[in-house]
């Protein structure tokens, strides 16, 4: 394991039985509806491409990069987009990919904003989900696990943009941070 790493929270082992569970469930509900899957870089980037494979529906695949300001402190909750899609989501059955929600700002942003594009339907699905942090009224329509106020890291997460080529989801060590 990892030096930095206390403890695994979710092992390799957890995490691909969940994708799976969640790409059967992802392709009911999309089956015929060609959806548009959005990675949020770059957490999100190793659960979108091992999701996608676990979905075998067809479907269309898309990035977009944000920035939240003041994530640290306060989050003032601006959201800027730093790449945009190149895919128009006009009338598309769009399917947000997160690695996490936290405060929840950046994906209430995310999700207000594909509306506005006249988008068919917006849906979030995320592989984690820390409710103790949500800043604001934020649920996913799909979730792997919901997970304690812990500091984690691996599997796309990063702290300091370390830590994201782990295949585990662990905790990270307070020495490493504080
Ligand atoms: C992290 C994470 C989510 C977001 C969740 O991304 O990947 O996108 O924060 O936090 P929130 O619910 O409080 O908005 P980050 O901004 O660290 O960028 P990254 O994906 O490039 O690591
Ligand atoms: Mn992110
Ligand atoms: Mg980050």
């Amino acid at each position: 394991m990892e030096k930095d790493i206390e403890k695994i929270l979710l092992s390799e082992e957890e995490i691909s039985a969940k994708v799976s569970e969640l790409g059967s469930i992802l392709s009911e509900e999309y089956a015929g509806k060609n959806p548009l899957v959005i990675c949020v870089l770059r957490g999100a980037a190793p659960f979108m491409t091992d999701l996608v494979r676990r979905m075998t529906i067809p479907l269309e695949m898309d990035f977009m990069a944000v920035s939240s300001y003041g994530k640290s402190t306060q989050s003032s909750g601006i959201v800027r987009i730093m790449k945009d899609l190149d895919t128009s989501v006009e009338d598309r059955h769009v399917l947000v990919v997160e690695d996490i929600i936290d405060s929840g700002l950046t994906l209430s942003y995310l999700v207000d904003n594909l509306e506005r594009r006249n988008a068919a339907s917006v849906k979030v699905v995320t592989l984690l989900d820390k409710p103790a942090r949500r800043a604001v009224d934020l649920k996913p329509h799909f979730s792997g696990f919901q997970i304690p106020d812990a500091f984690v890291v691996g599997y796309g997460l990063d702290y300091a943009e370390k830590y994201r080529n782990l295949p585990y989801i662990g905790i990270l060590k307070p020495s490493v941070y504080s």
